[in-house]
């Protein structure tokens, strides 16, 4: 019997190629107990809902439906996976005016029905539109998570275990900064065991760029990404509700953190039931150091043309 906690809501808002994802692998997952799917396009959720609902003789005995905002009242996790994805040729930050228009609108209703919740913001440029969460809702900043470089870290881990030829669960590594082309590696901190890896700089520049680029190629090939988002997500849900304070590279609001204040970025966070509980001192190299000032200082100067 999988270790389920006792009705444990989570509300998916934003039923595209993500959300719908992430919903099928909560449901295979069966680490939750309700589960509400809720489309600016009702069709589209009640779908969805009703695809997965038919899978449920197979798995287990998650409850799912699509819903309306009403049902976030009794939410633990809300996720947000609405809005425009990048076209091939598009980067996440192209999509920041297209979304966050619509954030006001989700916002809003989210925080007419619940005061307690935790939120998990997915949708792309994903540290902006946390920031914007976190400023439209008047939730505390652990309660209001974004996704992050968690993605951006696994496929990092997988391309350093394609290249030692060892599983990624065991490479330790990871990437900070915008969850987007501003990021950065933190290859003195890669290790197997917590024994350091080398790499030729022709590597490091293949296994970064191809890191980088995931994205990208993945949306040339096949129009958008979904499946390793849907279980970075899990992952983010299941550390929460399971009260885990598991380490994950989540995108959260920066208060002096070496140096930068005042915007969400992807850095080591341990996530609990209050959401993220804290974040990890790195202490970064001084070229780290100029990177993620340069990440930080890129978001923040879109961040000024908001309104917010
Ligand atoms: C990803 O990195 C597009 O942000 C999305 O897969």
């Amino acid at each position: 019997m999988k270790n389920k906690l006792r009705s444990s809501r989570v509300v998916i808002i934003g039923t595209g190629a993500v959300g719908a994802t992430t919903a099928y692998t909560l449901l295979l997952r069966e680490r939750i107990s309700e589960l509400v799917l809720i489309d600016a396009n009702k069709e589209k959720a009640l779908g969805e809902a009703l695809d997965m609902n038919h899978g449920l003789p197979f798995t287990g005995g998650v409850k799912l439906w699509a819903g309306d905002y009403s049902d976030c009242a009794d939410a633990d996790v809300i996720v947000i996976a609405a809005g425009a994805s990048q076209r091939p040729g598009e980067t996440r930050i192209d999509l920041l005016k297209r979304n966050a228009g619509i954030f006001d609108n989700i916002i809003q209703n989210i925080v007419k029905y619940n005061d307690h919740g935790i939120i998990l913001v997915a949708t792309n440029p994903v540290d902006i539109l946390s920031y914007v969460t976190l400023k439209k809702s008047g939730f505390p900043s652990n309660r209001v998570i974004g996704s992050g470089t968690l993605l951006d870290s696994a496929r990092f881990r997988y391309l350093i275990g394609q290249n030692k030829k060892i599983n990624p669960r065991s490479i330790h590594a990871h990437i900070i900064g915008e969850h987007g082309d501003s990021e950065l590696p933190l290859w003195s901190l890669a290790n197997v065991a917590g024994i350091g890896l080398e790499f030729s700089e022709e590597d490091r520049k293949e296994i970064f760029n191809s890191t980088k680029n995931a994205a990208y190629e993945i949306i040339n090939a096949k129009g958008a990404t979904s499946y390793a988002i849907a279980l970075a997500l899990d992952r983010i849900i299941v550390s929460i509700l399971q009260n885990e304070a598991s380490v994950l590279n989540v995108s959260t609001l920066l208060t002096d953190y070496n140096g930068v204040s005042d915007v969400y970025l992807g850095v080591p966070s341990i996530v609990d039931r209050s959401g993220v509980r804290e974040v990890l001192d790195l202490k970064l190299s001084n070229e780290e150091l100029t990177q993620f000032h340069a990440s930080a200082n890129k978001l923040k100067s879109e961040i000024a043309n908001l309104d917010l």
